[in-house]
């Protein structure tokens, strides 16, 4: 994810400036860049790769004392020595660095550019630089704010002025920034890390609101304009817990940034309430279709087994989900008609790509989902949905997971739209709860309590049972694989209905069953199911909207989520299998983030 350091004060800035990126290169990069204010002349040194790369490029001669610098990880444009920051204004005058999305840039860029100014870049970034001198007013704080004003989306912006060498300014909008107070200097940086070794005393932004940043002072202005005085925080985490934002683990961080990764999903990909993808399908092709394949592996391939249930049940078309490891040995049929979905977090596992492979030689065409922008996967795809989830580094996939689903719903209702199988209002109607998501994934998250108390229940298991119906049987398999592979606790997912059929037999006295119950159509159904492993003795707990009260008498402990239609409900369902799998993980004392024998990227068959 793109990180973001700025330095004022009196010593070698671009020393400063390599080590806070430094510290940031835990959140993944493809590419860096800096840029020092010295004797009111802007030098900009950026390149793609590494920061050795850009170690290499840099002049130990600059003292400049002011300056700026950026580690991007990939989202408009691919990773490049011209689309990695910091970016300057046609004129020179500005230069800056951004983290975030700007929706609106397309049009912003196509008006810059009918006015003269000239891009050499990709990003959406290069558009405010530009901004910035089409609206200057000779005034860096009252230029910003008209600058801000037309933005969509989400920034942190640090701005450098080539003709004011005493300070420079930063804003931010749903992308984080903090400002650092030294003596007779002042940092700022997206993360705490960043700055962590040169100061503790912390002022951290919120949104909208703007700061100038001097050698001696920081002036923080609010969203009106109005001088601010805001709480300076003495930071007390050790680098380490910095870097994982005061979390225990990894995995725990990733879990709870899933709101704002799945807004990140979303952004910009939502016009007039229905879907733009941007992908340029051609219609003609689109209504061909006549059967998609999926193809991925572990969670990727339970993100998409849940889009398939989605997918034929409202677009009508026929699915056929494979575990990439196999799809390439089974002789698939697919031809020309059928479109392929392959879905991977880092782009780079081995089998997936060979089952992208395995499909484009039989003509389909191919939709990647993926994080990782210009991976293998995203390169050799025919259209790539990037999943913005940020870089995922516990072992155990969360964000990757949601927002993989968040995706897959977009092209449903997107395929839907051009195939004129959905319906507008049902389209506007999913629309509208998935915005919501995020702030009813958070309410689950204030509740992980909760979780620690079951994970104390569960431990010492030696067996454990996720059941579910219809699409709650899929959330059943990622709730066991997490399980499995953080707490080592054997757990097995079963189609709630399948278990009388052989697996009933392993129901004895105190084994933990977790039932998943958000298909409204087979409430009954899975109440059976429970009442069949109650008497047998099992231990119940049930994950089911929190005004489903049948299910609540039912089980022996209740985990409710906040109410969503049934059709994207397992966005919420599977967080609670994730907290579940973290705690228990936690109170086994094992290695939450790096699970023993498994590797985060599989790159090998
Ligand atoms: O990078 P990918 O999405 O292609 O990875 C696929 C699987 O290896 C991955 O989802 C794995 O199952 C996770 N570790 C599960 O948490």
């Amino acid at each position: 994810m793109c990180g973001i350091v700025g330095y004022i004060g009196s010593k070698r800035a671009q020393d400063i400036l390599l080590s806070g990126l430094k510290r940031l290169e835990y959140r993944g990069y493809d590419s860096a860049g800096i840029c020092i204010l010295e004797d009111q002349d802007i030098k900009v040194i950026k390149s793609k790769g590494n920061l050795d790369v850009l170690v290499t490029k840099v002049d130990q001669q600059t003292i400049g004392t002011q300056g700026i610098g950026h580690t991007r990880w990939a989202t408009h444009g691919k990773p490049s020595d011209e689309n990695s920051h910091p970016h300057m204004s046609t004129n020179g005058k500005f230069c800056l660095v951004h983290n975030g999305i700007i929706e609106n840039y397309n049009e912003l860029k196509a008006d810059l550019k009918e006015k003269g100014f000239i891009f050499l870049s990709e990003t959406d970034s290069e558009v405010v630089a530009n901004l910035f001198e089409a609206l200057d007013d000779g005034n860096l704080l009252t230029t910003a704010r008209k600058v801000t004003a037309q933005l969509e989306g989400s920034y942190a912006l640090c701005v450098l002025n080539k003709e004011n060498t005493d300070e420079f300014l930063v804003v931010r909008k749903d992308s984080p920034l903090v400002v650092g107070v030294g003596e007779g200097e002042n940092f700022i940086a997206s993360d705490i890390p960043a700055i962590l070794e040169y100061t503790k005393k912390i002022y951290i932004l919120d949104d909208d609101e703007m700061a100038l940043i001097k050698r001696d002072a920081v002036e923080i202005y609010d969203k009106s304009g109005d001088r601010i005085t805001k709480k300076l925080r003495e930071i007390t985490w050790t680098l380490e817990s910095a870097e994982k934002q005061g979390y225990e683990h990894f995995m725990l961080k990733e879990i709870n940034e899933q709101p704002e990764a799945i807004r990140k999903t979303l952004a910009g990909r939502i016009k007039n309430d229905m879907v733009d993808l941007g992908l340029n399908m051609e219609e003609e092709y689109v209504k061909a279709i006549n059967k998609i394949a999926i193809v991925a592996c572990g969670t990727a391939n339970y993100a998409g087994r849940v889009a398939a249930h989605l997918i034929e049940d409202k677009l009508r078309i026929p699915v056929l989900v494979s575990y990439a490891s196999e799809f390439r040995y089974n002789n698939p049929i697919i031809d020309e008609k059928t479109l392929t979905i392959v879905i991977s977090q880092s782009g780079e596992t081995a089998d997936t790509l060979a089952g992208l492979r395995e499909a484009k030689s039989r003509g389909a065409k191919i939709v990647a989902v993926t994080n990782v922008v210009e991976s293998s996967v995203a390169r050799e795809a025919d259209y790539v949905i990037y999943t913005h989830a940020g870089p995922e580094i516990a072992v155990a996939s969360t964000k990757a997971y949601s927002t993989q689903i968040a995706a897959l719903y977009l092209l449903l209702m997107e395929l839907g739209q051009i195939r004129g199988s959905l319906e507008d209002e049902t389209i506007k109607l999913w629309v509208k709860e998935m915005l919501a998501i995020p702030e009813k994934i958070q309410t689950i998250l204030g509740n992980c309590e909760l979780f620690k108390g079951f994970a104390e229940n569960i431990k010492d298991s030696s067996s454990l049972f996720f059941i579910g119906r219809g699409v709650d049987s899929v959330s059943c398999l990622e709730g066991a694989l997490k399980l499995k592979e953080i707490s080592y606790i054997h757990a097995e997912a079963y189609p709630a209905g399948e278990l009388k059929h052989g697996t009933l037999a392993l129901i004895t006295d105190n084994v933990p069953v977790i039932a998943v119950a958000t298909n409204g159509l087979m409430l009954d159904k899975i109440i059976s199911n429970i009442e069949e492993v109650k008497t047998r003795g099992a231990i119940t707990y049930g994950v089911a909207f929190e005004d489903e009260q049948k299910i609540k008498e039912e089980v022996d402990y209740f985990i409710p989520i906040p109410r969503v239609v049934d059709a994207i409900a397992p966005l919420l369902a599977v967080v609670p299998l994730q907290l579940l799998a973290y705690y228990t993980s936690v109170v086994k004392g094992n290695d939450v983030d790096k699970p023993r024998n498994l590797a985060k990227s599989v790159t090998v068959e």
